[in-house]
């Protein structure tokens, strides 16, 4: 696939905007004591890195692991951790940051996954919520933009590994999604 299959759906300051206003959101929200951000990688780790710069308040960051996007995922409706977080979140306030929920399946596993470890409070940040093809209706507490049904690239966000360094959102044409 070439460049010339793509177009922009988010512009680089577009995104900007919206995470900064997003971080702005976020602080709000949260009173005195730990914060963390758990990434879901790989995708949404340079959304993570961005919006911990635009939360003015401290706050801590770890990592999540799941199996990869596919059609079985789907179907079976399963996800497989790959990586678990290293710190302990107990009593600490926990925000997921996934770059997009699709399904909703996996963001549904990790929410249950998470609660095991007993956070003060369990909340979610999307940059990008696609609702069209939705199977488990999670909560999403914060959302950067509400997309249509494409297949969407860059700003962390691959094709088969590529185009995650795009610094904007781009549609990927003819991938069959
Ligand atoms: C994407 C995204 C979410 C998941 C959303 O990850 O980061 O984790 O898919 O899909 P769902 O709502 O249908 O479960 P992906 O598996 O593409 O992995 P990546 O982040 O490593 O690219």
């Amino acid at each position: 696939m070439t460049e010339t299959g793509m177009r922009i759906l988010i512009s680089t300051d577009e995104v900007r905007h919206r995470v900064t206003g997003l971080g702005l959101e976020i602080a709000a929200a949260y009173p005195d004591g730990t914060l963390y951000l758990i990434g879901v990688l790989k995708g949404a780790c340079v959304f993570l890195a961005d919006l911990v710069r635009a939360i003015p308040r401290p706050v801590r960051f770890d990592f999540l692991g799941t199996s990869s996007y596919g059609a079985e995922t789907i179907s079976a409706g399963e996800v497989k951790l790959t990586k678990d977080v290293t710190e302990d979140i107990r009593g600490a306030h926990v925000l997921v940051v996934e770059d997009v929920v699709d399904t909703g399946i996996t963001l549904d596993f990790l929410l249950e996954h998470l609660r095991k470890r007993e956070p003060a409070s369990l909340r979610t940040v999307t940059l990008l919520n696609k609702q069209a093809r939705r199977l488990r209706e999670n909560l999403i507490d914060f959302v950067g933009f509400e997309i249509p049904n494409e297949f969407v690239v860059g700003y962390g966000m691959d094709y088969n590994e590529d185009y995650r360094d795009l610094p904007d959102i781009r549609i990927l044409d003819g991938t069959g999604v």
